[in-house]
C-alpha cells in the first residue's frame, strides 16, 4: 500500500486506489484526505486505535457509505459516482466477513451458505449442495450443514461467515476485525484461514485489525490510520522499523515493542 500519485490510472499492482477521501458525520471530519493503494492478490491490513476511521474507510470501499469528496478506483473505475444498482453489480465481486459473523440465527449452516447462491446465481440444488460441502471442508468444518449458528462457537461462526463469502468466488475479501473476541488458538486458526484463502484463491484481502501479533503474522502490507489519515504504510519489516511516534506507541502498547523501544 503506497500513496496514490497517478490518479485514476489503472495499475497492475493495485486493485483499489483511494484518493483524497473526505467524510464528515454531523460536522465532524472522521476521514481526512485519506490516500491508500490496496495491492492486488495480497493481504493488506489496516490498523489503528478505536474510532480512528478503519470501519468507515472499509464501508466506503464496499460502497456502503458515500464520501463528501475523493475517489475510490477499483481496477481503474471510480466507484464513488455509481448508483445503488451499479454498486450491487460491483459487490458481486466482493466478499465481506464482518466483526460478528452476521449469520442468520434462524437458518441452518447449509441455508446460511446457500443464501447468496440462491439469491445471485442460477445454480441447481445439486450444485449448491456440492459447493457447500467443498467450502465447509475448505474452512475445516466438514459435515456441519445441519447445525444452527447457536450451536457453534464464535470461531466456528466466523469460519461459516467466511465460507458464505467464499462461495461467491470473490476477487476481493473484506474482513472487519475477524479475530476480535476469539481466544489465542481460534485467533491463530482464523489467521491461518485468511492466509490460506489468500494463497489458494489468489484474492485481494483487506483486513481491519487491532491485533498486532496477528497482523505481523499474516500481512503483506500494513497501513495505520490515525485521525482519519494514513500516518504510516509499508511492509511488516518497515513497520517494525518505523520511527513514526504514533506507530511506535501503537506497537509498544500492543506488546510488540519493548517499553524502551527495542524490538
Ligand atoms: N454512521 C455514523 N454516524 C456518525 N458517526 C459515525 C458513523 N460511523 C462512524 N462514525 C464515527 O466515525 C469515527 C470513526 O469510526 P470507525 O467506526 O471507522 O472507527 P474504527 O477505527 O473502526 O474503530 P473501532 O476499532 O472501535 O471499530 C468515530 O468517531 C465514529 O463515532
Ligand atoms: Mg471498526
Amino acid at each position: 500500500m503506497t500513496e496514490t500519485t497517478d490518479i485514476g490510472a489503472k495499475h497492475p499492482a493495485y486493485q483499489i486506489r483511494i484518493h483524497n477521501l473526505v467524510k464528515s458525520f454531523n460536522g465532524q471530519r472522521v476521514i481526512d484526505n485519506l490516500c491508500l493503494d490496496i495491492e492486488r492478490g495480497r493481504i493488506n491490513i489496516i490498523i489503528g486505535g478505536s474510532g480512528q476511521g478503519k470501519s468507515v474507510t472499509m464501508k466506503h470501499l464496499m460502497g456502503l457509505v458515500k464520501p463528501d469528496s475523493g475517489n475510490i478506483f477499483v481496477d481503474g473505475q471510480d466507484i464513488v459516482p455509481l448508483s445503488e444498482y451499479q454498486l450491487n453489480t460491483l459487490r458481486k465481486r466482493f466478499g465481506m466477513v464482518f466483526q460478528y459473523a452476521a449469520l442468520f440465527d434462524s437458518m441452518s449452516v447449509f441455508d446460511n451458505i446457500a443464501f447468496p447462491l440462491r439469491e445471485h446465481t442460477k445454480k441447481t440444488k445439486g450444485e449448491i449442495k456440492d459447493i457447500i460441502e467443498k467450502v465447509l471442508e475448505a474452512v475445516s468444518l466438514p459435515g456441519i450443514e445441519r447445525k444452527f449458528p447457536s450451536e457453534l462457537s464464535g470461531g466456528m461462526q466466523k469460519r461459516v461467515g467466511l465460507a458464505r463469502a467464499l462461495v461467491m468466488e470473490p476477487e476481493i475479501l473484506f474482513y472487519d476485525e475477524p479475530t476480535t473476541g476469539l481466544d489465542p488458538i481460534a485467533t491463530h486458526n482464523v489467521d491461518a484461514l485468511i492466509a490460506e484463502t489468500n494463497e489458494r484463491f489468489g484474492v485481494t484481502s483487506v483486513v481491519i485489525s487491532h491485533d498486532m501479533a496477528s497482523t505481523f503474522r499474516i500481512a503483506h502490507r500494513i497501513a495505520m490510520i490515525y485521525g482519519g489519515k494514513i500516518v504510516e504504510k509499508g511492509t511488516p519489516e518497515e513497520f517494525r522499523a518505523s520511527e513514526n511516534p504514533k506507530v511506535k506507541d501503537f506497537l509498544r502498547f500492543s506488546g510488540i515493542l519493548g517499553m524502551g523501544g527495542a524490538v
